[in-house]
């Protein structure tokens, strides 16, 4: 698939020097990393807004006053405190950097190439996502310097020529957009809480930046949602139920398996992975059930036990591939369990949904 035009952000003329941070090799692409996305530009051009214009026009207004403008601006309290991580802590911060720099990141250059790509036949869309390109490029900025803080550094601009894209249509979009901004919010928003309250386990300043940071995610979740009521039949009928049902399971079971995966990078900051992301899953299925037509029962045990099923699959997955056998060996090994992945996750997508309409008085 053709990459989007979107040119990165400017290299930084030391990566790579002798005295410069090195540049970090990307992880390897798994089902459970980060995905770049691109879409039907035409039909997302073609979109008619006027169902829903109001709603549209007020939140670009709040973009543009750009309440994070003077944000994100390193302080002394990054001195020096790459040098205080103790050596598991200092391994899994980096790949939590890495793979948060890498995912607003992919968020910047969608929403860059949307908005350089409509902006002819529709302005105010293609205004809203160039605020947002803002706000990722400014997120995906401030991670990376963290990372060479640790004398590391993602090459974005490699990433952006390299990495696959996965061509979504403008409601798949929508699905998986929205949810990785609400989801983005109430992760970022549980972590400061949490270290509020439990200050001694903020293993690096960037936490501090997070209250602030997860407003942009929200507001940005906020405007899919309008986008999505712009276009009803996005959120309604029983293709958009059956949808909006895969993409709810899709986003929280690899999050669940991915966290629990990294679960060393929780007990860092003093959490439980599966405390912490149960915490985050039904905040966010309770978010979407504002816009989505279904929502899934995320309070039905058999939901858990199945992302647990998915969590020990991924574990044999993980042994089989770090193992020495040789290459159809290992695919061999592998296959129960790919299996097994797929008869669960059709069970846990088969599992009754919620319907959402009585928490959306206004909606339709
Ligand atoms: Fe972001
Ligand atoms: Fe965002």
């Amino acid at each position: 698939m053709v990459p989007p035009t979107a040119t990165a952000t400017a290299p930084n003329p030391r990566v790579g020097s002798p005295d410069g941070p090195a540049i970090k090799d990307p992880a390897k692409d798994t089902i459970l990393t980060p995905r770049f996305y691109t879409t039907d530009f035409d039909a997302m051009a073609a979109m008619d807004l006027r169902p829903n214009e109001a709603e549209l026009e007020a939140i670009c207004e709040e973009f543009r006053k750009d309440y994070n403008r003077h944000h994100f601006v390193r302080n002394d309290e990054f001195e020096g405190a790459a040098e205080k991580l103790d050596p598991t802590s200092r391994k899994v911060f980096i790949e939590f950097l890495e793979q948060s720099c890498t995912s607003e990141f992919s968020g910047f250059l969608l929403y860059k190439e949307l908005s350089r790509r409509i902006k002819q036949k529709n302005p105010l869309l293609a205004e809203c996502f160039a605020h947002m390109a803002r706000d990722e490029a400014r997120h995906a900025g401030f991670l990376n310097k963290s990372m060479s803080d640790f004398g590391l550094q993602l090459d974005l601009g490699f990433l952006t020529a390299s990495k696959a894209y996965t061509k979504f249509s403008p409601e798949h979009i929508f699905y998986a957009t929205y949810l990785s901004e609400k989801i983005g919010y109430w992760r970022y928003i549980a972590i400061y809480r949490h270290l509020e309250k439990h200050p001694e386990s903020k293993i690096f300043p960037i936490f501090n930046f997070f209250e602030n940071w997860c407003q942009d995610e929200n507001r940005h979740g906020d405007f899919f949602d309008a986008l999505m009521k712009a276009v009803p039949s996005t959120v309604t009928g029983w293709k958009s139920r059956l949808w909006c049902r895969f993409f709810l399971l899709a986003v929280f079971a690899t999050m669940y398996v991915r966290d629990v995966a990294r679960k060393e990078f929780y007990e860092a900051l003093g959490l439980d992975a599966r405390e912490y992301d149960k915490y985050v899953i039904a905040k966010t299925n309770e978010t979407s059930a504002r816009i989505f037509p279904v929502v899934l029962d995320v309070e039905n045990p058999r939901f858990w036990s199945g992302l647990e099923h998915l969590v020990s699959n991924n574990d044999q997955l993980t042994k089989a591939d770090e193992s020495t056998a040789p290459a159809p060996i290992k695919a061999l090994r592998k296959l129960p369990y790919w299996i097994g992945n797929g008869v669960e996750m059709a069970r846990l997508f088969l599992m009754a949904p919620i319907r959402s309409e009585k928490y959306q008085p206004a909606v339709r």
